[in-house]
């Protein structure tokens, strides 16, 4: 695949989007970058200064782009915060419930923003970058824009079973996030301008991948 192939994703949580985002950069030999999870490691580095993710101000006045560093080998995804290795600590409950409220403060989304467009224009290989204000904010000029979903029961099924968790409750966390995260006036999740919804209720994820890989190799010849 020639350089610079830039594939923007987007979705809700439980759609598949990270399984398929990681398989095509593996698949394609690009890098992989998954924004979620610097927000999550945002929200880990607040909780860690002891402040309140519901206060705002305080929330944009510790916020620093810097100590946030994440992989972008897809076969070894991870994410630091100053050095240390905090992947497993940022899918724990408290950081879960804490990113909604860190992700909505203007000052942190710029500094997340700049940081992921940094990370794309430096990438020697491609990016597939992962989200969910990415097609319309981050990288609105990516030659593929997607947004992947699919119902909401299915989406509880898939991420019960990742995390060993009981279906309906997964199913009440996860519309309590989709709301918040749909409902803020920053950068609402929602299909952008020009991306190409896939729906994977119906579908197995290497019928995804290989539809996002022909996508790719189409749109960048
Ligand atoms: O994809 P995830 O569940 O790891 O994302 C964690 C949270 O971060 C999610 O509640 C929404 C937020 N997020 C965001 O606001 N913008 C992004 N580009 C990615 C994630």
């Amino acid at each position: 695949m020639p350089n610079s192939l830039i594939i923007a994703i987007d979705g809700p949580s439980g759609s598949g989007k990270s399984s398929v985002s990681r398989a095509v950069a593996t698949e394609l030999g690009l890098d992989y970058l998954d924004t979620g999870s610097m927000y999550r490691a945002m929200t880990w580095f607040i909780q860690n200064l002891g402040i309140d993710v519901t206060d705002a101000e305080s929330v944009a006045t510790a916020a620093k782009a810097e100590v946030i560093q994440p992989s972008i080998d897809p076969s070894e995804p991870g994410i630091r915060v100053s050095g240390r290795d905090v992947s497993m600590e940022i899918r724990g409950p408290e950081v879960t419930q804490g990113v909604s409220a860190v992700s909505a403060v203007p000052a942190v989304r710029e500094l997340m923003v700049n940081l992921q467009r940094e990370i794309a224009a430096k990438s020697q290989t491609g990016i597939v970058v992962e989200g969910r204000d990415i097609c319309a904010v981050v990288l609105p000029q990516a030659p593929v824009k997607l947004f992947i979903t699919a119902d909401p029961q299915a989406r509880a099924n898939r991420r019960a079973k990742e995390n060993g968790a009981e279906v309906s409750s997964t199913k009440d966390d996860l519309a309590k996030r989709d709301l918040a995260d749909s409902t803020r006036t920053i950068s609402p999740l929602e299909v952008a301008p020009g991306a190409r919804v896939i729906d994977t209720t119906h579908m197995e994820l290497s019928e995804v991948i290989a539809q996002v890989v022909d996508l790719a190799r189409a749109a960048h010849g």
